[in-house]
């Protein structure tokens, strides 16, 4: 007789954004005609730039010609796309990382909640309370969370690291000393971004009590203020404990195309052991490679006239970014974020919980956002909009708030 994996048992209700698409189209069959703004999920609005949209065409019509057809991609990704990703991403910046450093992949979803696998079921998890959900619940699916709390919403073997207003939504060095540390940043879904020095902490931190640190830069493209890294490789010591999960989502637009990349340094090392040869195996038996076409595509992000054009839409996501943050402060909200992020948090008004105004936004304002304790405990009492909605629904929304 066979059994299910018994951790999935343990997940508490189904993955947050799911949960909310259900309750926005269990609205609306009810409401038929109401005309739903969403900024709730972080899910871009813009359709993609032309050099991209050039390079996906010359790439499609290679695949009609046999002399240009591809079948399996590389499993690690083409060279052209790891090459373009190591002089830009990082030699650029002053970060030896080579292309062979580099592994192409889906998107930094899967890749955040793979990466797991290739540690030790014992090792213990911390995390920022608020968190990107996938960090935990892939974690829980593997066993190596313990028993849910259902009462304080937290899971025994997770070390949480609350960050409130009270710390500025600023990770501390947790009490009990982690093995493995997941980062956001700058952060989905504070929208804080912590100086460089701030990072550097964090890698000696990692470096002194022999943790690994799973940095997730989704959102780099966003980053505006000067002292703050790029990259966490511009930390010394960086490579020695971290690995770099980024994603083309967000600063290129491809939620729905797929592409992100995964940095696993040859000097990541555990008692001799390169983790790169481990994430290698790992790519090599469970992944076939991203599309070529897409790879073109991402490739594409690279040139001259993709980064002139990504950097408008990056812009264009921003102008959203301040106009719903000084729209709100001037409606008496207190807002954090949407300067080096394309996420505001802001504090629910009165005692509301973050479901209770979920459901008042919804409700009164025909606005989805995202309830800050689904992301978390330390969440509860706020509330995440995202910038990347059209500039136009941006404005209308914000008159709907305005108006309650
Ligand atoms: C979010 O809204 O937090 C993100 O868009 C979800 C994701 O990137 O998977």
């Amino acid at each position: 007789m066979y059994k299910i994996n018994e951790n999935y048992q343990k997940l508490p209700g189904s993955y947050l954004f799911s949960t909310i698409a259900k309750k926005v189209s269990a609205y609306t069959q009810a409401n038929p005609g109401k005309g739903i703004i969403r900024l709730g999920i972080g899910d871009v609005t813009l359709p993609l730039a032309p050099a991209i949209i050039a390079a996906m065409h010359k790439a499609v019509d290679e695949m009609a010609d046999a002399a240009t057809f591809r079948g399996y991609a590389p499993d690690l990704g083409y060279g052209f796309l790891r090459d373009a990703v190591a002089s830009q991403d990082y030699q650029s910046r002053g970060c030896g990382i080579s292309p062979d450093e580099i592994f192409v992949s889906d998107g930094a979803k899967s890749d955040s909640a793979n990466i797991q696998e290739i540690f030790s079921q014992d090792n213990r998890i911390a995390v920022c309370d608020p968190v990107y959900p996938v960090y935990v619940d892939s974690n829980v699916m593997s066993g190596r969370t313990g028993a849910y709390d259902a009462a304080s919403g937290t899971w025994s073997d997770v070390i949480y690291m609350p960050c409130t207003m009270e710390n500025g939504f600023v990770p501390e060095f947790p009490k009990e000393t982690p093995d493995i540390i997941y980062l956001c940043l700058p952060n989905n879904p504070t929208g804080t971004a912590i100086t460089k020095g701030q990072l550097q902490g964090w890698v000696d931190y990692a470096n002194k009590v022999g943790a690994v640190i799973i940095y997730d830069g989704a959102y780099e493209a966003y980053i505006s203020e000067e002292n703050v890294a790029h990259s966490i490789y511009e930390c010394e010591g960086a490579k020695a404990c971290a690995i770099e999960l980024k994603s083309f989502s967000k600063n290129a637009g491809f939620t729905g195309v797929r592409l992100g990349y995964t940095v696993v340094p040859k000097e990541l090392k555990c008692g001799g052991v390169s983790l790169h040869g481990m994430w290698a195996r790992r790519h090599g038996t469970k992944f076939n490679g991203a599309p070529y076409i897409v790879q073109r595509a991402g490739e594409a992000a690279y040139s001259p006239e993709g980064k002139a054009q990504l950097k408008e839409q990056v812009a264009y996501y921003m102008r959203n970014a301040s106009a719903i943050k000084s729209g709100l402060q001037e409606a008496g909200y207190t807002v954090f974020g949407g300067v080096n992020a394309p996420y505001l948090w802001l504090k629910t008004p009165g005692k509301m919980t973050s479901w209770e105004f979920f459901d008042y936004l919804l409700e009164q304002a025909n606005v989805v956002g995202t309830p800050g304790s689904g992301f978390g405990p330390s969440g509860e009492g706020y509330f995440r909009l995202t910038a990347f909605g059209s500039y136009e629904n941006t404005q209308k929304a914000l008159e709907r708030i305005k108006g309650l």
